[in-house]
C-alpha cells in the first residue's frame, strides 16, 4: 500500500478474524516501532508481543476498552518508564503516541487492523506481563485481520473539516 493509502486506510479494528500475523509482517510491524523518533532519542520502550490466548484474556482486564484484546492475533504492550516529574511524562507520553501511529500505520500498511486500549489497571500489566519495577504498560495495541471488512481508504473520515481546526500565522 501507498503510504497515503495506508494512513487513510487505517482505523480502530476491534474484531479480528481468526487468523494468524505471519513472523515477517510481525517483524516489519516491530521494526516500524523501532524506528519511530523519540524525545533525544532516548528510546525509552519495549515491547511485549502477546499471543497466547489465555494472557491475552486475562490482559483484557487492564481497561473496560480492552475488550477487543482476547480476540487479536497478536497484542503489542507499549512497555516504559513511570517518570514522576511532568517534563519527563509529557514527553515519554507522546513518544509512546508516536511509537503507536508507526505500529498502526505499518499494520494498515500491510491490511492488518489496529486497536488501542488504555492501560487502566497497572495490576493486571504487572501480573500478566512480568513488567519490571519502575516499568509501567503505556498502551495495548491489538492487531489482526479485520473481521468486518478489509482496510480501505475512508473517504469521509468522522473528524472535524479543516477549516475548522486549521489557522494560518496567527490564532
Ligand atoms: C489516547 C487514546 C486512547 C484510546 N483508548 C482506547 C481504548 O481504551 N479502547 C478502545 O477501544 N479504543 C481506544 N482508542 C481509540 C479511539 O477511540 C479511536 O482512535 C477514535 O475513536 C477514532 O477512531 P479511529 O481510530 O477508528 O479513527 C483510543 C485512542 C487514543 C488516541
Amino acid at each position: 500500500m501507498e503510504t497515503w493509502d495506508a494512513i487513510r486506510s487505517r482505523r480502530n479494528v476491534r474484531a479480528y478474524e481468526d487468523r494468524q500475523i505471519g513472523e515477517e509482517d510481525m517483524d516489519r510491524i516491530l521494526e516500524a516501532a523501532r524506528r519511530t523518533p523519540s524525545s533525544s532519542n532516548k528510546q525509552r520502550w519495549d515491547f511485549v508481543v502477546v499471543r497466547d490466548k489465555d494472557r491475552l484474556k486475562r490482559l483484557s482486564a487492564i481497561w473496560q476498552g480492552a475488550r477487543h484484546i482476547p480476540g487479536s492475533a497478536a497484542t503489542i504492550a507499549l512497555i516504559g518508564p513511570d517518570p514522576k516529574e511532568e517534563r519527563d511524562r509529557i514527553s515519554v507520553a507522546y513518544d509512546m503516541g508516536q511509537l503507536t501511529m508507526s505500529i498502526m500505520v505499518a499494520a494498515a500498511d500491510l491490511g492488518i487492523g489496529s486497536g488501542h486500549s488504555s492501560a487502566h489497571d497497572q495490576e493486571v500489566a504487572r501480573d500478566v506481563l512480568e513488567i519490571p519495577e519502575g516499568q509501567r504498560c503505556w498502551w495495548l495495541i491489538g492487531l489482526g485481520y479485520p473481521a468486518d471488512r478489509p482496510l480501505r481508504p475512508i473517504e469521509k473520515p468522522d473528524r472535524r473539516p479543516l477549516e475548522d481546526l486549521v489557522r494560518y500565522e496567527k490564532w
